[in-house]
């Protein structure tokens, strides 16, 4: 099993690996394992001289006089064995501190060395997980997108699968992390493989691609798929906005805008009562007494207006420190909450970039690759266009970012969309598809079931490209893959071509 090989390998590495040309032979040991290091050529000691063992060419490990005996010296003591016949080093349980360089030296007149090893010490890898943050499943087609990930760095990819095959977006992808261990995630037979490994140690995790991508499945994801898809989300573009769930409210708002939190109840003060205002239970941002007299508190002075006809709070230029519970209460032998919000204040998300990186068109087909990008984040999401429609392969794609913003691509009305959105604030960069998929209008024979998942019907254009004599364009299809059993009899194209009433759509080639 190549497992077994990629030990065996390992053995060999943290042994005598020999690499490159030159005298010094680079050494990847794991920490706590044994350091085994070889001379490989005739020791011949000379009367007064000596042969030595020598880390970083200050500290000895093992002198050996003419007359065989071996010294190994004191701090080495119990963690060295010094082979006579062989002259072999073998250096036990060692630590970073034993990485640096060993050298086998005659000392006479002159120093003459034997043999020069760079020894690297290294951690065992941290476990790896691999988990799958989306999935969409068409007919045609499957795509996810998998996130493997250490402690310390993550790689995300997706995966596209038809009816035959499944391939990686952009092939195979890995990273280098900070501590010099590479991650990796693959495809490998029907498998998507997310690999960590130094030279010394790999950790992997893997999961079977066909499970996922059968129609039926409903895998658990790692993230929750983007919002904005028919959930009661209201968006707070200014003031803060409400959703409402049990009794508590969330409440979003962007960083630097007002919050206006109503009552929208009666409030009756009596004597020895007072109505407030509280962040998370300990804040008193207002104070309202029977005579109708208000406190601020000195946290909050000049942000904050209070209106004593409806109790209604308004919180100024809030900032990320506001968050939290914010409860309008009356305080009185016991406490009475009137209304509760939680307050979730959100930074205005970053531009998005929507950047075409492949175009290949045919005269019937044209494939586009794009990427949507944040600074922070990005989705790539592949579009077909034959003569009539453009499809978005696996439908629309999504991502949660990091900082929890969602990152969409679709197609709408033939433009290509990228939306990078939040509950406050949203950024979004489009592109015309059509330009970028200039194809000559020539029909040609194909299936009759093109239809298939096709999107909702594009938007008349002044190129009467999609449009135009139905009973024609029903006898064609896509070039794409023809699995019609059926013979079609089709009209030459350049005739069909010419039935067709209009604009002479510019020559591509
Ligand atoms: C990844 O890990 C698997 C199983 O642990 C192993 O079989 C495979 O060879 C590794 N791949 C690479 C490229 O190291
Ligand atoms: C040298 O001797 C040691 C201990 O006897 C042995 O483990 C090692 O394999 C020998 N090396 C060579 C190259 O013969
Ligand atoms: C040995 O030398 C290496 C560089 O060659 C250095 O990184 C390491 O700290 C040194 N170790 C000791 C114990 O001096
Ligand atoms: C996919 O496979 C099914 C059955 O295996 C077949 O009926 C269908 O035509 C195939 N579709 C494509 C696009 O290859
Ligand atoms: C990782 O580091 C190796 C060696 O320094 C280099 O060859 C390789 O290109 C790097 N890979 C990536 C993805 O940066
Ligand atoms: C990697 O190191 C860990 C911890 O020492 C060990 O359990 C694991 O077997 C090692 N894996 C390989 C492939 O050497
Ligand atoms: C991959 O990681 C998950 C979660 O850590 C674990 O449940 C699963 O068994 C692992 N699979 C393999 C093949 O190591
Ligand atoms: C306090 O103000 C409210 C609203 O203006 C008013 O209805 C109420 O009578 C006032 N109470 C007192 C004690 O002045
Ligand atoms: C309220 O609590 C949340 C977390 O529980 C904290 O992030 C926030 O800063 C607190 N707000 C205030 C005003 O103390
Ligand atoms: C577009 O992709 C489809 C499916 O991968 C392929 O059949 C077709 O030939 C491609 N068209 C072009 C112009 O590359
Ligand atoms: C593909 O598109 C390019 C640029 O729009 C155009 O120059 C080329 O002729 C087209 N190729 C075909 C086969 O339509
Ligand atoms: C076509 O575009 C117009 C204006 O942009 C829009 O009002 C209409 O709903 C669109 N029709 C379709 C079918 O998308």
């Amino acid at each position: 099993m190549a497992l077994a090989a990629f030990l065996l390998a390992v053995c060999v590495l943290s042994s005598w690996e020999t690499q490159g040309s030159s005298a010094v032979t680079t050494v990847f040991v794991q920490k706590g394992k044994d350091l085994h290091l070889d001379v490989n050529k005739p020791v011949v000691i000379a009367e007064f001289h000596e042969f030595n063992w020598r880390f970083n060419a200050s500290h000895s490990l093992v002198r050996l006089s003419p007359v065989n005996t071996a010294r190994i010296v004191d701090p080495y003591k119990g963690r060295v064995e010094f082979s006579v016949q062989n002259h072999s080093l073998l250096l036990k349980y060692v630590q970073h501190s034993d990485s640096g360089d060993y050298t086998a030296l005659i000392t006479g007149d002159k120093t003459e060395p034997l043999a020069e090893y760079k020894v690297i010490i290294q951690d065992p890898v941290s476990p790896v997980q691999l988990s799958v943050d989306s999935v969409s499943n068409s007919r045609e087609s499957c795509t996810l997108t998998v996130t493997c990930s250490t402690e310390d760095s993550l790689i995300s990819s997706t995966f596209r699968c038809d009816n035959q095959t499944c391939n990686q977006e952009r092939g195979e992808q890995s990273k280098n992390t900070t501590s010099g261990s590479s991650l990796r995630v693959y495809l490998f037979k029907g498998s998507i493989i997310c690999n960590h490994s130094n030279q010394v140690n790999l950790t992997s995790n893997m999961t079977e691609i066909r499970p996922l991508c059968s129609p039926t499945a409903v895998p658990s994801l790692g993230i929750p798929i983007g919002i904005g898809t028919g959930a009661a989300v209201v968006f707070g573009l200014f003031l803060g906005s409400l959703i409402w769930s049990s009794d508590v409210t969330t409440v979003f708002v962007q960083k630097g805008k007002n919050l206006h939190l109503d009552v929208n109840k009666p409030v009756v003060l009596v004597k020895y009562t007072e109505f407030r205002w509280t962040i998370n239970n300990t804040l008193n941002v207002v104070r309202l007494f029977p005579d109708n007299t208000t406190m601020i508190s000195s946290s909050h002075k000049g942000r904050v207006e209070f209106s004593v006809q409806n109790h209604s709070l308004l919180l100024k230029n809030v900032q990320h420190s506001d968050s939290g519970d914010c409860t309008a209460l009356i305080t009185g032998e016991k406490n009475q909450p009137v209304t509760e919000y939680k307050v979730i204040i959100q930074d205005p998300v970053s531009p998005v970039n929507l950047s075409v990186n492949s175009v290949s068109n045919s005269t019937e087909s044209c494939n586009l690759t794009v990427t949507c990008s944040t600074e922070d984040s990005l989705i790539s999401s592949t579009f077909r266009c034959d003569t009539q429609t453009c499809n978005q392969e696996g439908g629309e794609q999504s991502e949660v970012t990091t900082s929890g913003s969602s990152l969409r691509v679709y197609l709408s009305n033939d433009f290509i969309i990228c939306n990078h959105s939040n509950q406050v604030s949203r950024t979004r960069d489009m592109k015309e598809i059509r330009p970028l998929c200039p194809l000559n209008d020539v029909p040609d024979k194909g299936t009759t079931d093109f239809n298939l998942n096709q999107t909702p019907n594009q938007n008349a254009t002044e190129d009467a490209s999609c449009l135009s004599p139905n009973t024609i364009y029903s006898l064609s299809g896509p070039a794409a893959p023809v699995q019609s059993t059926e013979t079609v009899i089709t009209p030459n194209p350049e005739s069909i071509y010419a039935q067709i009433t209009k604009p002479q759509s510019p020559t591509t080639n």
